[in-house]
């Protein structure tokens, strides 16, 4: 029996916004809150802040009817039978996850409190979270019967977080007492029971065909493990990847076709077998580092993760070397760079390997035209102000006159540039893919000196330009 209940999000991020309008998607009442005065008043106008595929039209659909936003936390509280926190858990100088975000908010949870509320850990938090929420519950008076406190992780990746939502893999309900299931259970009953998916207007997704999404019940604790060590295995296989394409590199065979032959057994998989300049945003590398401090605090040892996150650096370090041995020196030479966003499909550009690459180039003084589809205001924010630095209107402007092409986001509409255009417009027709966007059979017919990830050697060694050996 579908049940209407009123939730509150606390944090309207990345997380926490596309978390609310999918909730309102499933017909319950959301409140939306956040700290940050200009984002909610950007919000109640239904202007989305992110850039987020279905959010526009989500927002639209149920801003100010379904959803409320507000920075009112107390009255929020107080109306909410559930409440889930979705605040910034950003990583500390030690690695380990800044809780002081989520420890404010569940403060002043605390204080509202007047009638039952389930508190539920949204955001990735190290286990032992929610006891520590617990705790500041008790320590502010409030008693034991008028709450519960729950985790319920998220897996959503950025550009494709709402169908993710919406048609999860499972979802993971972290609970310690029959109440907080129910309240759990009634949240995501629409998709448990398949109900959204029939409903006119429902975001399409993988789910309709694939059947229901299960619901998985564990304790707290191993919910808060299970996202831990669920990005932490995804940041694995990119890093394992990324080694077998510099073992490819180094013996003149195609990553591309090692990955399809490993993915295809079906115990390992095809997904996150991508090989490129390596993994950023706002997840894994803060994840991993967080998960490895836990370990660490529990006495364990967990060197395969420091492996993880070496393997992470040298694979941008690699790239910059690839492109100083494809341009001999830097200095004055003009590169145009296709990406900023930590990858396609997003603004976002926390921990970005491509913002750090520019940096790299920047230093070394290089001048260099970037383009990003969607991240182009938040990297103009970030990267120094510089004259050897410019935003172009699209990727042919970023390639016109540039001693070598840089592709170091896969932006989907790359792949599809016209490449007679481009050779064209480039002052040499040098292209260096990091996300191995292109076919490299096809660049050379172009005449193109295309250097990919882990891609067979053959195609620069043929290239006069390349006849030098260099280190
Ligand atoms: C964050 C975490 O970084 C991630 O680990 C977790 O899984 C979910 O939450 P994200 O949504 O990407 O991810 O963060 P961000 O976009 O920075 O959003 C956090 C929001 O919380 C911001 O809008 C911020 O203004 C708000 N906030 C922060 C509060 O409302 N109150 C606070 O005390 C702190
Ligand atoms: C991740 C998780 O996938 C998601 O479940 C949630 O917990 C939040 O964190 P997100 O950070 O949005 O999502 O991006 P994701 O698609 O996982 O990619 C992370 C990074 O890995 C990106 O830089 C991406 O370019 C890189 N990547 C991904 C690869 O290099 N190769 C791959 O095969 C896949």
């Amino acid at each position: 029996m579908k049940e209407q209940l009123t939730i509150g999000i606390v944090g309207s991020g990345y997380v926490g916004l596309v978390t609310a309008v999918c909730f309102a998607e499933l017909g319950h009442r959301v409140i939306c809150v956040d700290s940050d005065e200009k984002k909610i008043a950007l919000l109640r106008q239904g202007k989305p802040p992110i850039h987020e595929e279905y959010l526009p039209q989500l927002l639209e659909r149920h801003c100010n009817g379904a959803v409320e936003f507000t920075t009112d936390l107390k009255n929020a509280t107080q109306r909410s039978q559930a409440l889930f926190i979705a605040v910034g858990t950003p990583q500390s100088q030690a690695g380990n996850a800044d809780m002081s975000y989520v420890d404010a908010v569940a403060s002043e949870i605390a204080r509202a409190i007047t009638s039952y509320k389930l508190v539920v850990e949204k955001s990735t938090v190290p286990v032992y979270t929610n006891e520590w929420i617990s705790r500041i519950m008790v320590r502010n008076g409030v008693p034991r019967d008028l709450f519960d406190v729950a985790s319920n992780p998220e897996f959503l990746r950025e550009g494709t977080a709402v169908v993710d939502f919406l048609h999860p893999d499972r979802i993971v309900i972290g609970v310690d007492s029959g109440r907080a299931a129910d309240v759990l259970r009634a949240v995501y009953e629409p998709l448990t029971s398949g109900n959204y998916y029939k409903q006119a207007g429902a975001v399409p997704g993988p789910r309709m065909a694939s059947g229901l999404p299960p619901l998985l019940e564990t304790s707290t604790k191993a919910a808060e493990i299970i996202k831990h060590a669920s990005n932490a295995f995804l940041a694995m296989k990119i890093s394992f990847i990324n080694v077998v394409s510099n073992i490819c590199e180094a013996v003149g065979a195609d990553i591309e076709q090692v990955s399809k032959g490993i993915g295809s057994d079906g115990r390992i998989g095809h997904k996150f077998l991508k090989a490129g300049i390596g993994y950023g945003g706002s997840c894994f590398p803060k994840d991993v580092a967080a998960f490895r401090y836990v370990a660490e605090q529990m006495g364990i040892e967990f060197g395969l993760l420091s492996e993880v996150e070496k393997v992470n650096t040298e694979q941008k370090q690699r790239f910059f070397q690839k492109v100083r041995s494809a341009l001999w020196t830097f200095r004055g030479k003009r590169l145009g760079v296709l990406g900023l966003a930590f990858k396609g499909g997003t603004d976002d550009i926390r921990e970005s390997p491509a913002i750090d690459l520019v940096r790299m180039f920047l230093q070394e003084g290089c001048i260099i035209s970037a383009y990003d589809p969607a991240a182009m205001e938040k990297a103009k924010q970030v990267l120094p102000a510089s004259e050897s630095l410019s935003f172009a209107k699209d990727a042919y402007e970023a390639a016109a006159d540039a001693d070598a092409l840089l592709v170091l986001t896969d932006w989907a509409e790359f792949a599809e540039l016209d490449l007679d255009r481009l050779s064209r417009i480039l002052r040499y027709p040098v292209v260096i893919d990091g996300r191995n966007l292109f076919d490299p059979a096809l660049m050379r017919q172009y005449g193109f000196t295309y250097l990919g990830i882990g891609r067979a050697a053959g195609a620069h060694e043929k290239d006069p330009a390349f006849a030098y050996k260099l280190p």
